[in-house]
């Protein structure tokens, strides 16, 4: 049977990097039995395909361009859990996690026409029986009729140590003080930008993840959808 899409329930989780936003959503949507729209990686894989083409970063007209002509696939993985990304055919997946793949984002995310040319295929991610969306702008401007909406935060503090350990455990070398400047550096670009800043949608539930566990966040976003 197919559902006409805004039929199809929306469950969007935004915040800052390093609040727990990806790891969430991904155990989330397994949980729920739905999809997952990692809209981070869009931008990510937008910004790398750029670098490859050895594009100016702050060419408007060129990075538009890129964002319509890349292609992005997203793959399972063989160790279950983990997605690769694809873009233009090749594995990316790890480049896409360093701290300057998400700068790059940062930087093109600004551009309202980079965002506009990734609003079709995001909004092609609302596919029954249901969608977690992960991003900054999901509740506010991507999916504003979504029934479930949750914003993320946790302290900076929190934040830089995640993303510490995330990228460590990946064996990429950071140090703990660099990070931190450079997430505080994308944060607030990100949100005093002037379009789909990262704000929290009216309607979203605010989870302040400082000091809590994975399975405790995990419950409270749950208990939005299934109270
Ligand atoms: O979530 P992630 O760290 O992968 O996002 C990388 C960058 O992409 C963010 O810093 C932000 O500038 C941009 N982004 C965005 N809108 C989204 C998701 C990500 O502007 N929905």
């Amino acid at each position: 049977m197919s559902h006409a899409p805004s039929a199809v329930p929306v469950l969007t989780i935004d915040g800052p990097s390093g609040s727990g936003k990806g790891t969430i959503s991904a155990l989330v949507a397994e949980r729920l039995g739905w999809r997952l729209l990692d809209s981070g990686a869009l931008y990510r894989a937008v910004g790398y395909a750029a670098g490859m083409a050895g594009l100016d970063l702050s060419d408007v007209e060129a990075m538009t361009r890129c964002a319509h002509g890349t292609k992005i696939q997203f793959r399972p993985a063989m160790d279950a859990g983990e997605t690769r990304v694809v873009v233009n055919g090749h594995d990316a997946t790890d480049e896409l996690r360093t701290e300057t793949a998400g700068a790059a984002a940062s930087a093109i995310a600004s551009m309202p026409s980079v965002r506009e040319a990734l609003v079709a295929l995001q909004l092609g991610f609302r596919k029954a029986p249901g969608l977690v969306a992960d991003g900054r702008d999901m509740g506010t401007v991507i999916f504003p009729d979504a029934a479930y909406k949750v914003f993320l935060t946790a302290s900076a503090a929190e934040r830089a140590k995640r993303r510490y350990k995330q990228l460590k455990e990946k064996g990429l070398s950071v140090t703990l003080g660099g990070l931190q400047r450079e997430i505080e550096a994308r944060d607030s670009r990100d949100a005093s930008r002037a379009v789909a800043p990262l704000k929290p949608a009216e309607d979203a539930l605010l989870v302040d993840t400082t000091g809590m566990g994975i399975d405790e966040v995990v419950a409270k976003v749950l208990a939005v959808v299934q109270p």
